[in-house]
């Protein structure tokens, strides 16, 4: 049996639509992909976060992206890795306060990710959107799971881990991380109780 069989339908190309959201206080969040317009907008909000922020995002010492990641995120991956920002609407004025990646492994039917939201921005529900958005696209494309890895000691992130229903668990590799993995289950087999992450969303959607 190949890996294709296993995980169901063919992976569906990456959906490019932007999620639009209800943030609160009058704003909206959209949740849409990278542009090569976006490029030095998310080398600033990189270099506006705080040296921790940047240290758990990077997992090291990173201060700003290089061009060569820069390239890698606006195409230079092909088909693979899938970038996205969201932004902050408020009337017609529009601002980056965050960004995520997340990269497809196909033949293992698996997506990871990493985000990150700016120190102004955090706690309002942009992260919890952002992995919502990421785990709805995913489950789009016939993936079974979510994963990513943090620092043990990322409270924020390991938080919103259990906020989205996501395992944190032993990493194999590297005793600084855990890794973190959500089963991305479908509406059909979902228990009645839980709702999938494009239905999570779906709550908070406005009309784009
Ligand atoms: C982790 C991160 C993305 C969370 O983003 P966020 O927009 O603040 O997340 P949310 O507002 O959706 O919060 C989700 C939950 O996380 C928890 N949380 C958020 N900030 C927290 C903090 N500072 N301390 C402890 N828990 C926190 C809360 O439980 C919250 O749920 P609640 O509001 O229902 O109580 C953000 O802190 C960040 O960008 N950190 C730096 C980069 C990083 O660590 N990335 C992860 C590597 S993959």
């Amino acid at each position: 049996m190949t890996a294709a069989s296993i995980i169901g339908a063919p992976a569906r190309p990456f959906q490019p639509r932007t999620d639009r959201l209800r943030l609160g206080a009058g704003l909206a969040l959209d949740i849409r992909p990278l542009t090569a317009a976006d490029a030095g907008t998310l080398q600033d909000h990189v270099r506006a976060l705080s040296a921790r922020s940047r240290h758990n995002r990077y997992l090291g010492g990173v201060n700003e992206l290089s061009r060569t990641e820069i390239d890698r995120l606006l195409g230079g991956a092909g088909d693979t890795v899938f970038p996205l920002v969201a932004d902050v609407l408020d009337g017609e004025r529009r601002t980056m306060v965050g960004e995520a990646v997340y990269a497809i492994d196909r033949a293992a039917g698996a997506v990871e990710f990493a985000l990150s939201v700016n120190e102004d921005w955090q706690g309002r529900g942009i992260g919890t959107a952002l992995l919502d958005s990421i785990a709805c696209r995913a489950a789009e494309t016939s993936a079974r799971l979510l994963h990513g890895e943090t620092l043990r000691g990322n409270a924020p992130m390991l938080a919103l881990a259990g906020k989205v229903g996501a395992a944190v668990r032993h990493h194999r590799g590297d005793p600084r991380l855990v890794r973190m993995e959500r089963e991305l289950v479908s509406a059909a087999v979902a228990n009645v109780r839980d709702l999938t992450p494009c239905e999570r969303l779906d709550l908070r959607r406005l009309a784009a």
